[in-house]
C-alpha cells in the first residue's frame, strides 16, 4: 500500500494508521513537495522509498490520497485505471461537477473507491444512530444543533495561516468541514437533508470566503439541523453537536466524541475506549483493508455518499458566498 499526500493528516493520522496496522505492508511515501518527503521520510527512519509523483509509484495496488480536493479526483482516477483500490480524503473534490465529471468512470472501477469519511466508523456515531432509531430521544422529530469550530488563528503559525488562506480560496468552512457533518446527519436520521437557509460572517477583510457559516435543513422525517461551522478567529466556541428530543437530549463532544444522554431518569456519559482520531483512522483503514481482501465490489463509504456528503456541502458553501453583503458581516465587503 501507499501513502499520497504527506501534510497535515497524510502524516498526522494515516501514517501513523498504516504503520499501526498489521495487515498493511506500506511500499512507498508520495508529495510532490520535497520537504514534505524528507520530514516523512524521517518519521519512518528512512525505511520506505518516497516519489514526487504518483506516476513513479511502481505499484498501485492500494494508495490512500490525502491531498487538497482541488487535486484528489485526479490522482483518485489514476490509481483505479491502473486497477488498484484507493482510499481517499474528504471532500472527495471542491465540487460534485468536478467531482464527476473527473471521476466519469464505470461503477465497478468507482466500487473499489472508498471516501475518507473517517468518524463514519467511530461507535459513537454508531451509538447515536442505534438511540435515534429505538427512539430514545424520542418519537416525534428532532432538532440538531451542530456547532463545528476549528483551526484557532495564530498571527505567529506562517504556515497554518498560509493553509487556511488558501484553503479558503477554495470554499467556506462548509465546503471544507461540511462532508463529515451532513454525511453524519444523513446516517443518524436516515434520510438526506434539504438546506433551507443559510448565513455568512467575514470576520476579517482578507480572507477570500466567509469564515464564519451555518444554515438550516430539514430531513424527511421532519428533523430539523442548526449547523454551524466556523474557522480562524483567535478563540473559538466549542465544537459540539446537540440532539433535542422529546424524550431526551444527546451532546456529543465535538473532540473527544463522548456522548451525553440527558432524560427522564438522569444523565449518563458514554466514552469510548482510545482517542478519537486514531480510533477513527484506525477502524476506516480496517475497513479499507477488510474490503480489499474480501474482494468488496463496493467499498464504504461509497462513492455516491463521497457525492452526497459533497453535494450538501456545496449546497450550502454556494448559498453562503452569495449571501448578500448587508448580511455577510457586510462593512468588510463595501
Ligand atoms: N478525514 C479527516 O478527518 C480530515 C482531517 C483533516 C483534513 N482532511 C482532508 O485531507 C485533505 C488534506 O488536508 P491536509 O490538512 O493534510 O492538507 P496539507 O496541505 O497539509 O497536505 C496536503 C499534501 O498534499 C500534497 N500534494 C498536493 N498535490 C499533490 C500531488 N499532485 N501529488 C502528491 N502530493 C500532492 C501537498 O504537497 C501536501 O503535502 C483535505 O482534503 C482535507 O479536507 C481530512
Amino acid at each position: 500500500m501507499a501513502l499520497v499526500g504527506l501534510g497535515a493528516i497524510g502524516v498526522g493520522a494515516h501514517l501513523p494508521a498504516l504503520l499501526r496496522h498489521p495487515g498493511v505492508e506500506l511500499t512507498g511515501l508520495v508529495d510532490v513537495d520535497a520537504a514534505r518527503r524528507a520530514r516523512a521520510a524521517e518519521l519512518v527512519s528512512g525505511r520506505l522509498p518516497t516519489f514526487a509523483s504518483l506516476d513513479d509509484l511502481p505499484a498501485v495496488d492500494a494508495v490512500v490520497v490525502a491531498t487538497p480536493p482541488w487535486v484528489t479526483p485526479v490522482l483518485a482516477r489514476t490509481v483505479l485505471e491502473r486497477g488498484g483500490y484507493v482510499l481517499v480524503e474528504k471532500p472527495v473534490a471542491t465540487s460534485v461537477e468536478a467531482a464527476t465529471s473527473i471521476l466519469d468512470l464505470p461503477p465497478e472501477l468507482l466500487g473499489r473507491l472508498q471516501v475518507g469519511l473517517t468518524y463514519r466508523h467511530d461507535p459513537a456515531i454508531a451509538r447515536l444512530r442505534t438511540w435515534i432509531e429505538q427512539r430514545r430521544l424520542g418519537d416525534g422529530p428532532i432538532l440538531v444543533r451542530a456547532h463545528i469550530y476549528d483551526e484557532v488563528r495564530d498571527e505567529a503559525d506562517a504556515a497554518h495561516l498560509a493553509l487556511i488562506g488558501t484553503t479558503l480560496e477554495h470554499g467556506s468552512p462548509a465546503l471544507h468541514e461540511g462532508s463529515h457533518v451532513f454525511d453524519w446527519l444523513s446516517h443518524v436520521l436516515g434520510g438526506d437533508g434539504r438546506l433551507e437557509d443559510g448565513w455568512a460572517v467575514r470576520t476579517a477583510a482578507d480572507l477570500a470566503a466567509p469564515n464564519l457559516v451555518g444554515g438550516r435543513l430539514s430531513y424527511p422525517d421532519g428533523s430539523q439541523a442548526l449547523v454551524e461551522f466556523g474557522w480562524f478567529t483567535t478563540a473559538l466556541p466549542p465544537c459540539e453537536l446537540t440532539f433535542v428530543g422529546d424524550a431526551a437530549t444527546v451532546r456529543l463532544d465535538g473532540h473527544t466524541f463522548d456522548l451525553t444522554i440527558t432524560g427522564r431518569d438522569g444523565e449518563d456519559v458514554v466514552r469510548f475506549e482510545g482517542e478519537r482520531v486514531p480510533r477513527s483512522f484506525d477502524r476506516q483503514l480496517d475497513a479499507f483493508v477488510g474490503g480489499i481482501q474480501s474482494g468488496s465490489r463496493r467499498l464504504s463509504p461509497t462513492w455516491e455518499e463521497g457525492l452526497r456528503a459533497l453535494a450538501a456541502s456545496e449546497a450550502l458553501d454556494r448559498r453562503v458566498r452569495a449571501t448578500p453583503a448587508g448580511v455577510d458581516g457586510g462593512r468588510w465587503a463595501r
